[in-house]
């Protein structure tokens, strides 16, 4: 395991300049960073990662960021307004070919606004959250209420026809013939992971849950060896 020491994004938070720490795991070609955005600085983390074909998200919803937090035990810092915009900063940095986001009202015309003009043909569909329960088995948390898909593509793209996000990325992970290194902003249990692992391509990603990466972490483990990046 890698630590790395930075400094905040925000140094002036509540006036005191405070550090923090990142900490950056590496499974074979796979790498997870343990770290809160709006809090940590990701850029020496950003700098360790090959060029990023895909990017995946399964937004947080507005409704759930309080209960991600006291899935740590803490509060956020920052406004669920701020969290985004700092997410999607991140997103954008990283200058991939197509971003795949679980969005719904509450952020949708965020994330449309960050898009526009960056010159992404963009496709929407209905689609029902959905994320592993454990690394091993095929079980996954399912959510009933409608969310929406949104693809930005610098290529155009055609949507499939499914319901649930493990089905999305399932399908479309399956569909592409050379190895991506794809990218989660917060990618908690790791499902970009299960299907990157499942179709040949490598993941890298994000989240402030240590119990939930864990789950991600030992995808990987089960399944090392079988990839090889482009
Ligand atoms: C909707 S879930 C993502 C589910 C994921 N696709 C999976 O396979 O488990 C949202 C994730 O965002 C993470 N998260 C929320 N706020 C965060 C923050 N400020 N910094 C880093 N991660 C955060 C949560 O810990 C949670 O794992």
């Amino acid at each position: 395991m890698t630590f790395v020491h930075c400094e905040l994004i925000n140094k002036n938070y509540l006036g005191v300049p405070i550090s923090s720490l990142i900490q950056i795991i590496k499974r074979g070609y796979f790498t997870f960073c343990h770290g809160e955005v709006g809090v940590d600085d990701f850029m020496p983390y950003l700098k360790t990662l090959p060029e990023i074909d895909f990017v995946y998200c399964s937004l947080p919803k507005p409704e759930y960021f309080k209960y991600w937090y006291k899935m740590v035990n803490q509060a956020p810092q920052i406004s669920y307004k701020k969290y985004m915009q700092l997410t999607v900063e991140i997103m954008l940095l990283l200058n991939a070919k197509e971003y795949h986001l679980e969005v719904n009202d509450g952020n949708k015309n965020l994330v449309f606004d960050a898009f526009k003009g960056l010159g992404f043909h963009h496709e929407v569909m209905p689609i029902l959250y959905s994320a592993p329960l454990d690394s091993w088995s095929n079980r996954y948390a399912r959510k009933r209420n409608w969310d929406e898909m949104v693809a930005f593509t610098l290529q155009e793209f055609k949507m499939p026809k499914v319901m649930y996000s493990h089905e999305y990325l399932d399908v479309v992970l399956e569909r592409r013939s050379s190895s991506m290194n794809c990218f989660d902003p917060a990618i908690g249990k790791g499902l970009l992971v299960k299907m990157c692992l499942r179709h040949g391509h490598v993941s890298h990603g994000i989240d402030m849950n240590m119990d939930r990466l864990k789950v991600a972490i030992e995808m990987v483990e089960g399944g090392i060896g079988k990839i090889s990046p482009k």
